[in-house]
């Protein structure tokens, strides 16, 4: 069968507890999905819209076909290649041979945001909740047996598939400690550098720039770093879980994933003068420069994020911030993910300089804004050692650093 019909769950404000907000059918050959509210969802006093841009409350919902068949706030809460991994060995099938459905409805509380999808609109709350901390020695033994093809102990496994609802590539698990939830981030097979503690240094220093970050540390398991980051989406209450709405940057745009021409922080600044505060336009703004000014090439609209509370819409804190390595001498040009100026991706501040009054920021003011991240970017290397990188991998990430002594005229 390939049409699949399953139940959207809400996590309300103040609610530890799932509603079911109405049905989604999905047809994994046509790759078309279609939403529709319940009644009695949609005659709740406090109902709110399961994705607030391409499912408003109050307009008929149009059937979605970007993305394989997923409105943008499913698609952030569906697992991508890791968490697809993970539910694929679990189900002893080769993940091509599951569904987006399927994805959606094995993927547990760990997932994005503060949706749900169940078979349905009777079964209850999970019952397996995030993995502990203190697992995560035997977590990690088993995400290093499934990231190079080999079996895991049936017990370990469990646990990390326990966590492994969030998006993205790295391997990587969300676990509780101390009074929340976070994402231990791993290495992974054929990483060349230790990316978790330059990750550690990278959101250290967007942080000391002014960019928001949430909570972040480094943790050694055995012989390897962890980077530990702690979710913005979920607060504890009592024994349970409160969630916030996340919608990602391509979300915001309801762009598809395989249309990168169209992907472009001016027309993100534009989208977001309709929802946020202008103070997050010119954070976005930030961001980009000092994606510019890290190498971060790596930014694509999934790693933007925006949290829904209550139906208002605001900037996340960053998250995924990684200098890619480059080699010495090979050339200097780059391009990030998303069209920062006239000049399309070309990554460079006189490039990204040039669409500035689309964030609502002067010519003046974005020569400061430049001036002052790169005075602090450009001290990477010192910042960088006392976060614990060696200066080996100092020495191979400088290539990556080269646009802190850019000219500007
Ligand atoms: N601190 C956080 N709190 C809540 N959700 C987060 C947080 N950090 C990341 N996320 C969510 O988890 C997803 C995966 O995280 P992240 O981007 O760090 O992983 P990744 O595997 O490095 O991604 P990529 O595939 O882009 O390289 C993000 O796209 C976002 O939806
Ligand atoms: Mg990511």
């Amino acid at each position: 069968m390939t049409e699949k019909t399953i139940t959207v769950f809400i996590y309300l404000p103040g609610e530890t507890i799932a509603v079911p907000a109405g049905l989604f059918t999905h047809s994994s050959e046509s790759g078309i999905g279609t939403f529709a509210y319940g009644r009695r969802y949609i005659e709740r006093k406090n109902a709110l819209p399961v994705d607030p841009i391409a499912l408003p409350l109050g307009v008929l919902p149009q059937p979605v076909s970007i993305n394989g068949g997923l409105y943008g706030v499913f698609r952030d809460a569906a697992p991508d290649y890791w968490g697809r991994l993970i539910i694929s060995v679990a189900m002893s099938a080769p993940p091509e041979a599951l569904s987006e459905a399927d994805y959606l409805l094995a993927a547990n509380a760990t997932r994005a945001g503060n949706l749900d999808f169940r078979m349905s609109p009777r079964d209850p709350e999970p019952r397996l909740g995030p993995p502990h901390f203190n697992t995560l020695p035997d977590i990690m033994d088993a995400a290093e047996k499934i990231g190079s093809g080999r079996k895991a102990d049936q017990n370990l496994f469990q646990l990390l598939r326990q966590g492994s609802s969030l998006g993205g590539a790295r391997p990587k698990c969300t676990v509780e400690w101390e009074d929340g939830l976070w994402i231990a981030k791993f290495p992974a097979k054929g990483d060349s550098l230790n990316i978790p503690r330059i990750e550690y240094a990278a959101m250290n220093l967007a942080g000391r720039c002014g960019i928001r970050i949430p909570e972040v540390r480094v943790i050694s398991v055995g012989k390897k770093d962890v980077f530990m980051i702690r979710r913005f989406d979920r607060e504890k209450s009592g024994d349970a879980w409160l969630r916030q709405g996340f919608l990602s940057g391509l979300s915001l745009m309801q762009w598809d994933e395989r249309d990168r021409m169209r992907w472009d922080y001016p027309a993100i600044a534009d989208a977001m003068r309709r929802y946020t505060t202008a103070e997050d336009i010119r954070e976005l703004f930030r961001r980009m420069i000092f994606n510019i000014l890290v190498r971060n090439t790596d930014d694509h609209p999934r790693n933007h994020g925006f949290l829904t509370d209550a139906g208002k819409i605001s900037l996340s804190p960053a998250y995924d911030i990684v200098p890619a390595p480059s080699r010495a001498g090979i050339g200097t040009d780059f391009y990030l993910a998303m069209s920062v100026g006239d000049k399309g991706r070309q990554a460079t501040l006189k490039n990204a300089l040039s669409r500035a009054a689309r964030f609502g920021i002067s010519n003046e003011e974005a020569f400061d804004i430049v001036g002052r991240l790169r005075g602090m970017v450009c001290n990477w290397r010192e910042h960088f050692e006392a976060h614990g990188v060696s200066a080996i991998e100092a020495d191979m990430l400088a290539p990556s650093f080269e646009r802190c002594h850019e000219t500007l005229i």
